[in-house]
């Protein structure tokens, strides 16, 4: 039997090893040597049929080859994966010191724009923005505004309790529902501070209701005026001036409708006229007669005496108006969108589309619309 050159074969191997330049190529070379048919693992074979005297002397030589071969793989094979995870590391490095090379995407959301606006227009007629929390007693939200607890408001199907709060309409520190109006805030404002007060509360509200114009989460901006000799008169001109400046137009026309809201007294549906230019409708003028009419728009009145007496406030010293309007709403009648789901849905192109420049701050002076 003819000796093999085992320096010679591991020579060639190793430096097969070293020559491999790839993870790939490496693992040709590796079944090369020690796969099935491998240099290395034919070596093994012919052991079995050596006499004990070669098997003794050839037996360590070519453990030794196979310990020396495998040993080197390992060893590129490490120095082969450090070498692609620094160049994977040094192609996909980022500067963060570079500038942008675009400019920024983001927009402001409609909702925010109104909201903004809105806060302008009043901050004008001297009102400041009050808040309160989305996660709301019994009693603010419902039993301090006069809502009695048989009242449908209160009804399973449009609010959302809170898990193992239970309901006591007394409990004036457990939050026990998601707020289903911002008029809760109403409460909170006339607690905290001795009036006169001006306020609006903006903010999100929560009612199980979905479709083309109900989300169970939306936005309202509450107002609440309270002072001596407050009349409705002042309700309309405040509401008159805000939706004139809102919708930027001069023949805005109000019509307040006799309603019924459980914390005001008198109530008033405030509707805003609409008419047909060239086939459009827009709002401003009004006209039952050609092509025109009212749309329903906020809810208000005069804040009721049992209001009042739940905050420790003499009624016969003190009166105030008060109203609630859908700030989304306002936004899809402003700015024209007919889906108020997208409103919610995090969309990109929606929020590119319809919202707005970040630096086009609304202010009174160079109009509260965005350009
Ligand atoms: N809270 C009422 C609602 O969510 C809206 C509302 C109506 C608010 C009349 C008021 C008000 O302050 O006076 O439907």
């Amino acid at each position: 039997m003819q000796e093999p050159d085992i320096a010679a074969v591991q020579a060639h191997l190793l430096s097969a090893i070293d020559a491999a330049a790839a993870l790939d190529a490496l693992e040709t070379v590796r079944v090369e040597a020690l796969g099935k048919q491998g240099r290395v693992t034919q070596l093994l074979k012919t052991l079995g049929g050596m006499t004990p005297d070669q098997r003794q002397v050839e037996g360590p030589r070519i453990h030794a080859l196979r310990e020396a071969v495998t040993t080197a793989i390992a060893t590129r094979k490490a120095a082969l994966e450090t070498a692609a995870l620094d160049a994977r590391l040094a192609s996909e490095r980022v500067d963060m010191t570079l500038p942008v090379d675009a400019a920024p995407t983001g927009t402001i959301h409609p909702v925010s724009q109104v909201m903004d606006e809105l806060a302008e227009i009043f901050a004008d007629l001297g009102f400041s923005v009050a808040t309160g929390p989305e996660m709301e007693t019994d009693w603010h939200n419902f039993s301090a505004l006069n809502i009695p607890e048989t009242h449908p408001a209160r009804a399973m199907h449009d609010t959302f309790y809170l898990e193992g709060a239970g309901s006591n309409p007394d409990d004036r520190e457990r939050p026990a529902v998601l707020r289903t109006h911002t008029s809760p805030v109403q409460i909170r404002a006339m607690l905290g501070h001795k009036p006169p007060l001006r306020i609006i509360a903006p903010g999100r509200v929560y009612r199980s209701d979905w479709d083309a114009t109900h989300t169970p989460m939306f936005h309202q901006i509450e107002g609440l005026v309270i002072d001596k000799g407050i009349t409705l008169g002042h309700l309309k001109w405040t509401l008159e001036t805000m939706l004139k400046a809102f919708f930027e137009r001069d023949d805005i026309v109000l019509r307040l409708r006799p309603s019924y809201f459980p914390f005001t007294e008198p109530s008033a549906e405030v509707d805003v006229g609409w008419s047909t230019v060239k086939g459009r409708r827009v709002l401003g003028g009004h006209g039952d007669d050609k092509g025109g009419g009212w749309m329903e728009l906020l809810g208000s009145g005069m804040v009721h005496p049992r209001v009042l007496e739940a905050v420790d406030l003499d009624p016969r010293e003190w009166q105030g108006f008060a109203f609630g309007v859908g700030v989304d709403r306002l936004a899809m009648l402003k700015y024209g969108m007919d889906d108020l789901r997208p409103f919610f849905e995090g969309d990109a192109r929606w929020l590119k589309h319809y919202g707005f420049s970040a630096l086009d701050m609304p202010t009174l002076s160079g109009g509260v619309g965005a350009a």
